[in-house]
């Protein structure tokens, strides 16, 4: 047996890439949920903006991922908006629609084929470790786990290797299951010839933001967060309702910054460093009042808001422009993972099973059936 590649960000690792100097890929991407949060942006939209010029990027709408834990009629039916919201959201971020290739996850047959090919190559126990799987299905109300659902980091496996991404930008909920795609890619690899790349894990390592609550992260189903497309307005409300420490009566009583949400918010979002430590300065020593300190808060976000929001005027002034780029992207997706289920199954040897067949039916029947593309 030969000794297998080490793991490489080195693009044209697999043959496929070999003939063509091809860009570093990266494929992300999210389940769709709708409307993105601020949450959102420092989780993982800043890391896309940043990565996209080294990388071409892929962007997965990952549908048939929701349908692991969400799978009503209900939930089906609100796909297209929220697919629709999160694009738009992703451009108004900054993601530029020339280098990125947005595409529905359940509009790519291809991939559930890949995903049955690649079931072969983990084993149940090792699905059964991740705990993230345990945590959807507690989160979800499932008593037992359901069989999508300890297959869903084989199924993202399958997403991340049909385009041969050289890497894969998630948070640390994400990082156990871009891990069995690498385990997935060398044991293919090693059984079948070299066809996929080893996708490099890229951390998006930052702490995730607090809600507005101060609590929990912020996240959509507990009405704590700050979307990217909330107005100005919006934004003042939602900042002057903000936890804050608990133990301030009045402007006067030395505040706590460490933990507080406000000033989390502030570290995040304003572009004006020298503001921000003599907001923590006057907040400890009891020199400010909070309302001042959420005021500046609001307008700091706002400012950084401006740019997201001016984008998105000029994408949305477009109405069909977002729609054309889900098409497109998911027409580009599809020959890339037509390509590679191609290459696994001649890798395999399914492509040669099959033709033994044609070879023995071209004679009685009169001719050659076409072949499998
Ligand atoms: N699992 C991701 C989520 O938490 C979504 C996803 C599906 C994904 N396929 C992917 C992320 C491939 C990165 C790469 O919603």
């Amino acid at each position: 047996m030969t000794a297998h590649a080490p793991a490489t960000v080195t693009p044209n690792a697999a043959p496929l890439g070999a003939t063509t100097r091809r860009e570093p890929r990266m494929l992300t991407g999210d389940r769709p949920t709708g409307r993105l949060h601020l949450g959102h942006y420092v989780g993982s939209l800043a890391n896309r903006v940043r990565l996209q010029a080294t990388y071409e990027s892929f962007f997965i709408i990952a549908d048939l991922h929701m349908l692991t834990t969400k799978n009503s009629r209900a939930d089906i039916a609100a796909v297209s908006q929220n697919a629709r919201d999160m694009v738009l959201d992703s451009l108004a971020a900054g993601l530029e629609p020339g280098r990125s290739v947005f595409f529905l996850q359940s509009a790519v047959p291809e991939i559930s084929e890949i995903t049955l090919l690649l079931s072969s190559l983990v084993t149940v126990p090792r699905l059964e470790r991740i705990p993230s799987l345990k945590e959807m299905a507690h989160d979800a109300g499932k008593e037992e786990m359901p069989f999508a659902l300890l297959g869903y980091p084989v199924l993202q496996a399958a997403d991340i290797l049909s385009v041969r991404a050289d890497a894969v930008p998630v948070g640390r909920d994400n990082a156990a299951h871009v891990e069995v795609a690498r385990e997935i890619a060398r044991r293919f690899n090693r059984l079948y010839g070299p066809v996929f790349p080893v996708p490099e894990l890229v951390h998006a390592d930052v702490p995730s933001l607090p809600g507005t609550d101060g609590v929990n992260k912020m996240s959509k189903s507990l009405g704590n967060a700050i979307y990217l497309s909330d107005s100005a307005a919006e934004v003042s409300r939602k900042v002057a309702g903000m936890y804050t420490d608990p133990n301030r009566t009045r402007a006067d009583v030395p505040g706590t910054v460490e933990g507080n949400p406000v000033f989390a918010y502030h570290d995040a979002f304003s572009d004006r460093p020298g503001e921000v430590a003599e907001l923590k300065d006057r907040y400890r020593a009891g020199r400010i009042g909070d309302v001042e300190v959420k005021a500046r808060l609001a307008e700091a976000i706002n400012r950084f808001l401006r740019p997201v929001r001016q984008r998105r005027a000029r994408f949305a002034a477009d109405p069909g422009m977002v729609d054309e780029l889900i098409v497109s992207g998911t027409g580009r997706m599809r020959r890339e993972a037509r390509q590679t289920l191609a290459a696994m199954r001649g890798a395999m040897g399914l492509t040669t099973a099959f033709a033994s067949f044609h070879r023995s039916t071209a004679s009685s029947n009169g001719g050659p059936v076409s072949p499998r593309p």
